[in-house]
């Protein structure tokens, strides 16, 4: 009995001190491939390679963790699917990020027109999908942030309208939709004032648009 209870002590000392098989970040020596998984430290959210319905394209995406149906909230490579799963991502040592096809073409990137010396992407807690230097935690010193491109979903502490010191437009955008003619629909819900003194959400007016392209 006594040698069954020190096994078993042993047993839950391995569980509680073994290293948990999630990460929640890449670096240059690691890239990601299709059936990989990225989850966030407190586990919220996950990002990996998904297929919407019964078609075969792969996308790379963000989606809650910790819900059962699937909620996509980010998509990196919307108008540039992967038509099987050889799609890698990969973070150059300038901190890009690439999304690269079965011919090692990249059909997404990231940007920044800063580099970092040890860069690392990493999915924090919020959904955000972060590219920084290892060991800085500032967000504001981050070279990239999936937070400042979304796509048809807002989280919380994502920010739309322009950044007054990166002149960047934050915005959402529907995916392309239905067809007619020639022309596909994409609705986009920003704001219309360049104002900086108006940056308050709560008291921002928004219209939707209907662009063509
Ligand atoms: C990347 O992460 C792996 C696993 O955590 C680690 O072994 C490796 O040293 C890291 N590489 C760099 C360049 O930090
Ligand atoms: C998938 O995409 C690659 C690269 O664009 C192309 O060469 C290949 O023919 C495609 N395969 C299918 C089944 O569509
Ligand atoms: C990154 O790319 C976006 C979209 O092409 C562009 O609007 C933005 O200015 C770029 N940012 C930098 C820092 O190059």
């Amino acid at each position: 009995m006594d040698c069954f209870r020190s096994l078993l002590f042993c047993f839950y000392l391995l569980l509680i001190i073994a290293p948990s098989t999630a990460v929640d970040s890449i670096n240059t020596t690691q890239p990601f491939k299709d059936g990989d998984f990225l989850v966030s430290a407190g586990g919220s959210f996950r990002l990996g390679f998904y297929s919407f319905g019964a078609s075969t394209n792969r996308y790379l995406c963000i989606w809650y963790n910790q819900i059962s149906s699937t909620n996509i909230v980010w998509v990196a490579n919307r108008e540039t699917p992967i038509n099987d799963s050889s799609g890698v991502l990969r973070i150059t040592s300038q901190g890009i990020l690439h999304l690269l096809d079965q011919t090692g073409s990249s059909i997404w990137s990231s940007n920044s027109s800063r580099s970092a010396t040890n860069p690392v992407a990493q999915l924090l807690d919020s959904g955000n999908l972060v590219v920084r230097e290892e060991g800085d935690g500032n967000l504001e010193n981050s070279l990239w942030q999936s937070f400042d491109y979304p796509g048809d979903t807002f989280l919380p502490e994502m920010k739309l309208g322009r950044n007054t010191a990166t002149g960047l437009d934050r915005y959402l955008s529907s995916w392309k939709g239905e067809i007619v003619g020639d022309v596909k629909k994409q609705y986009t819900f920003r704001y219309q004032t360049d104002e900086p003194e108006k940056m308050d959400f709560v008291h921002q007016h928004y219209s939707t648009t209907l662009l063509k392209q």
